[in-house]
């Protein structure tokens, strides 16, 4: 097996993008700089906004980074759904004084545009997000220099993925934060989610291209477990939605360490599509009927959203959050990667002094 090019970034430390504005530049650049490797997501953003924050991180750092885009969507199977969830959420609109967003205002997230961008201004990684893009789009980016990784949460979708032609797979566990990254939206498979080092270990044995482990990391030791299990790096997001750089809310940052927040769920809530929240009024009140209805929940229930944290109230917001949110620390990105890069170094000296017992 390759590995991914440790000369892009010298620790196995990924930045998960985090579209919605946590990965800022600012945060993807304290993290190149400290030696992993930082990310900006284009998910939710024209194609000139992802150009103009690329154009900012490259005045912040020289290091490397990534782009990480979303795959159109398909047709949404039951468009009759919307509109009795859009009835179902009348309340929450008027309580929040605030109208429900458009839920037909786009599926393919400017895909296009943006994979424009990317090739007339190369980038050195582009991940993708929802589905497997066309050989072409993998192939035209390797012929300008990019590095490419695709998000799977199967062993089947890992081989969709290097057949592709991708350089490596981005194996997301069902403890992850935020969307899953499965390729189609099925909801019969709702809870047969793979946890994270049953993932590993199954798509390792599946592909010849790099693992790359996302889902519920948040210490070095957990890095040197997924490693120890044939990843050749981890890609933690909710640790870093905690770190000082990070975009998020000031009430999503407090809610991860919260004792109002003891649990969280995979949840078609707020998107219509699942992904993981800490458990809070609005998933509790709605997650139980949101129908599987990706981006139009998304567009639906975005002035909510908005309306919710600009009036203070948690209770009514997307809190993405993966399994471990407890454990995050509040640090400086930087220095959470050099705290993560020496865990995961003291973990693996602990593993070969075991070997050699
Ligand atoms: C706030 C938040 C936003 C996210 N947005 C994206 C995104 O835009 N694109 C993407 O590929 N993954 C996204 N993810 C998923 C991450 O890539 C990754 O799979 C996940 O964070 C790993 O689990 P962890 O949060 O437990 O570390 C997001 C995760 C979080 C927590």
């Amino acid at each position: 097996m390759s590995s991914v090019p440790t000369d892009l970034f010298p620790h196995p430390i990924v930045q998960a993008p985090m579209a919605g504005g946590v990965a800022v530049p600012q945060l993807a650049a304290a993290v190149s700089e400290a030696g992993g490797l930082g990310f900006l997501a284009a998910g939710y953003k024209t194609a000139d906004g992802m150009y103009q924050e690329i154009k900012q991180l490259r005045g912040l750092t020289a290091q490397p980074f990534g782009v990480n885009l979303f795959l159109p969507q398909p047709e949404t199977a039951d468009p009759a759904a919307v509109g009795v969830y859009a009835h179902q959420l009348a309340g929450e609109a008027s309580w929040y004084e605030t109208e429900l967003g458009d839920p037909d205002s786009g599926r393919d997230d400017g895909y296009d545009a943006k994979l424009a961008v990317l090739l007339d201004n190369p980038v050195p990684v582009v991940s993708f997000h929802f589905g497997v893009p066309a050989c072409e789009v993998l192939d035209s980016l390797r012929r300008v220099g990019t590095y490419t990784l695709v998000t799977a949460t199967t062993a089947e979708e890992a081989r969709a993925v290097e057949r592709a032609g991708a350089d490596a797979v981005i194996a997301q566990g069902v403890e992850a934060g935020g969307h899953q990254g499965a390729h189609r939206d099925v909801p019969e498979a709702d809870g047969s989610g793979v946890g994270l080092l049953s993932l590993v270990a199954q798509v390792r044995e599946s592909v010849g291209i790099p693992v790359v482990a996302a889902g519920g990391i948040m210490r070095g030791g957990q890095i040197a477990a997924v490693l120890a299990a044939g990843a050749a790096a981890a890609q933690l997001g909710t640790a870093f939605v905690a770190a000082h750089e990070s975009g998020a809310h000031a009430l999503h940052k407090q809610a991860l360490t919260s004792p109002l927040y003891v649990r969280t769920e995979l949840t078609r809530a707020f998107s219509g599509r699942p992904a993981r929240a800490l458990v809070n009024r609005f998933l509790r009140e709605h997650g139980p009927y949101a129908p599987a209805a990706y981006p139009d929940v998304h567009h639906l229930t975005a002035p909510l959203r908005k309306a919710a944290a600009k009036a203070g109230d948690a209770q009514g917001m997307a809190l993405w959050a993966g399994q471990g949110h407890r454990m995050a620390r509040e640090l400086p990105a930087g220095q959470l990667v050099e705290v993560l890069a020496s865990e995961l170094a003291a973990a693996r000296a602990a593993l070969s002094a075991g070997d050699a017992r």
